[in-house]
């Protein structure tokens, strides 16, 4: 990921553009974090906040599923889908998919060696008959065997899959006998955009585990997996040890998620970011010179601005990336905390900034 730089005299801002993980930590993430630190506790994930964030995350799924927490994404992304294939084994996931593009072979490393194959679709979502192709292209013994689809939800573009996309690539999925991976580190502000329950995008659309996505939602350090299909996550537990992925105070990862879950939080503040990409995509649009490439479905607008724009506004204090979408392409981020004033003040400086 390249480094973003500060421009030398450009005005500091409280809150940027650049990431969700440019955030702080929530209210109610850190007022239960600030209560696990009352007393001593179990480590290793035998506390009764670890007890208790699973207990709600298998309420809000309604079902009985297997929770570890883990310390971010890509050991979540790459030590599930190594517990669903083998070594000989191959994960289909989007071009553009952070399994492939951030992780810095993670997914491969800890699978020992299961080979990630790509996929392509438009804006960020899988085509279902790129599942097909990628299976059929190979079947003998000498190329890995397709044993996994990874997806992601919202994608990387900040689009999201209908119930009825989702369900057709997992179909395909399991005509095709692959398992189904779902990287949800965004996966709160699909849910609120959808306006479905939890269970109807995973379990019940066919997806077998879900890194569902603490950090971007407010959390200060973490994502929850959590196995729909149970048999997966068998000795998953020492998988976490030997990836350096149990925590011994286990209860400062697992507290924050009782403190979102418990009352709806997480759903609040992936609706507030959600509702602040809208009114920067909203802002966006209407200037001339620029303009917003994908559907602002969650918490990102992805829009095509010049790079001497792009310049100016780093001039101005901004941080946002370009290397996320297609060339050209600026990602544009909100977050929890974003404040309709903070949006104002972007969507103003860029209008400033395309004066001629
Ligand atoms: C789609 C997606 N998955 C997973 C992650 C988590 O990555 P990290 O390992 O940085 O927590 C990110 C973070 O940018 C992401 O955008």
């Amino acid at each position: 990921m390249p480094k973003i730089s500060t421009v030398k005299g450009a005005p500091q801002r409280l809150r940027h553009f650049a990431s969700d993980n440019y955030s702080g930590i929530c209210p109610e993430a850190l007022a239960a974090m600030i209560e696990a630190n009352a007393k001593h506790e179990v480590s290793y994930g035998d506390d009764t906040w670890t007890e208790k964030a699973s207990n709600l995350i298998r309420e809000i799924f309604e079902t009985e599923c297997e929770v570890f927490f883990v310390f971010n994404g890509t050991s979540a992304n790459s030590l599930s889908l190594a517990s669903m294939c083998q070594s000989y084994h191959s994960v289909l996931c989007h071009e553009l998919a952070h399994v492939e593009v951030a992780e810095c072979g993670a997914p491969e490393f800890f699978s020992n060696g299961a080979k990630v194959l790509l996929l392509k679709g438009a804006h960020g979502r899988i085509d279902p008959s790129e599942i097909e192709r990628a299976v059929n292209k190979r079947t003998d013994i000498h190329y890995p065997k397709p044993r996994v689809l990874s997806l992601t939800q919202a994608t990387e573009l900040g689009t999201i899959y209908s119930i009825d996309e989702l369900r057709a690539l997992t179909d395909t999925a399991r005509k095709m006998k692959l398992r189904v991976h779902m990287d949800g580190a965004r996966f709160a502000n699909a849910v609120v955009s959808l306006g479905v329950s939890p269970k109807e995008v995973t379990w019940k659309a066919g997806v077998d585990v879900l890194c569902f996505g603490g950090t971007k939602n407010g959390i200060a350090v973490g994502e929850a997996v959590v196995f729909f299909d149970r048999e997966l996550a068998r000795e998953f537990d020492f998988r976490c040890k030997q990836g350096g992925q149990l925590a011994s105070k286990m209860r400062f990862l697992s507290a924050p998620w009782v403190g979102v879950l418990q009352d709806g939080a997480w759903l609040r503040h992936a609706s507030h970011a959600n509702q602040m990409a809208k009114r920067l995509g909203e802002g966006v649009r209407k200037l001339s010179g620029v303009s917003v490439v994908h559907d602002v479905q969650t918490n990102s607008v992805f829009a095509a601005i010049p790079e001497s724009i792009v310049n100016k506004m780093y001039e101005r204090g901004w941080k946002f990336y370009t290397h996320v979408g297609s060339e050209g392409e600026a990602r544009l981020m909100c977050s929890w905390d974003t404040s309709p004033e903070d949006v104002d003040q972007f969507v103003n400086d860029l209008h400033e900034s395309l004066l001629p």
